[in-house]
């Protein structure tokens, strides 16, 4: 089992040299745990792909901590600095043009790379003492549900490295969304987040292409981690929309909001009736509920637009069986 450490001045100090030295570990962001290793070392970077279990041909996140940062291992746009000036740090990854100390085994061959500042105060206090970019996927074994607190990973991942660093429960719960700017003039969003694309084009005063609905999941991928089926539980997931199924024995039914009476098996994942809240315990409650031995979950679709569209995206993928 992992080591969960709490976020302490002399943790965070250990934690950095262990990742210094080639380590890796899970921390936590804003949006879900991330695999953490220096994205310049190439033996931490093959210990979060075996870790994960993630096929090579997947290119890895490359978190920066600062413009400055980015610079050293990337070209950026002009519309690269309007969109970190207006959402960094935060839950926005771009995909930019690399550079050549960013190796092909990051970026799995491809000529560009995939960048996020986050926001979340301890990743902040870690990255601080870490003088390199930290690689750091989602923290979860490839496929499965990512994780949004510290048990989350030491249920997954526990058995696969030795230090989780607890930064409580994510704030928002869903991957970040991604905007490739390898064609500057031409952004395109490559997956829903809590960013929506609207707010892109807005700060970009350009369309982004929404590259996830127009693609036929069937058809070649637009990204490589664009998989039909991903954040799966194991438990068979059915999706409805409108008035629920019928209760039934040893089957569950996630709602998305509060109901005045729920009865037994019946859960939801929102108290306050936000879908933001919604967002923040999807993957909390997939976990949950995965561990309790139903033979299917339903699961309810929200019907907005914005972060509902991301919630929509995960659910499917989630449901899809490859
Ligand atoms: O919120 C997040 O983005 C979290 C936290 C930990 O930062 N990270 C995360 O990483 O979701 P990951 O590896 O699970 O998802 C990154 C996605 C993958 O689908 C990958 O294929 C895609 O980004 N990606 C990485 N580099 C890319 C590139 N150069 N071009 C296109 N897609 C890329
Ligand atoms: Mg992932």
């Amino acid at each position: 089992m992992a080591q969960i450490l709490q976020p302490s001045p002399s943790h965070l100090n250990d934690l950095a040299d262990y990742l210094q030295s080639g380590g890796i570990a899970a921390i936590p962001t804003e949006t879900v745990y991330g695999l953490a290793g220096n994205a310049l070392d190439p033996t931490a970077v093959s210990k979060i792909y075996k870790a994960k279990g993630r096929p090579a041909e997947n290119p890895l996140i490359v978190h920066i901590k600062s413009l400055d940062q980015l610079s050293s291992i990337a070209d950026i746009p002009e519309s690269g600095i309007i969109l970190a000036s207006q959402f960094w740090p935060g839950p926005l990854t771009m995909i930019l043009r690399k550079k050549l100390i960013v190796s092909d085994q990051v970026t799995a061959g491809l000529k560009t790379v995939a960048v996020r500042m986050p926001s979340h105060p301890i990743y902040q206090e870690l990255a601080g003492r870490c003088p390199f970019p930290i690689a750091a996927p989602s923290a979860n074994p490839f496929g499965y549900v990512s994780p949004t607190k510290a048990k989350h990973v030491q249920q997954q991942l526990g058995g696969q490295i030795s230090y989780i660093l607890d930064g409580g429960p994510c704030e928002k719960g869903l991957e970040s969304t991604i905007v490739s700017l390898s064609n500057p003039n031409h952004p395109e969003l490559l997956r829903y987040g809590t960013i929506t694309a609207e707010s892109l084009s807005n700060a970009l005063k350009i369309q982004v292409i929404d590259k996830v609905s127009r693609t036929n999941r069937d058809s070649p991928m637009i990204s490589p981690g664009l998989l039909k089926q991903h954040y799966s539980p194991n438990t068979p997931l059915e999706l409805f929309s409108g008035t629920g199924p019928e209760i039934q024995p040893s089957v569950a039914i996630l709602y998305l909001y509060k109901k005045p009476s729920l009865s037994h098996n019946q859960y939801f994942l929102s108290e306050q009736g936000t879908l933001e809240e919604a967002a923040r315990k999807l993957y909390d409650r997939l976990q949950a509920l995965d561990r309790m031995g139903f033979k299917k979950i339903y699961l309810e679709l929200p019907l907005e637009r914005g972060i509902g569209d991301a919630l929509r995206d995960r659910m499917e993928r989630a449901a899809a069986r490859a």
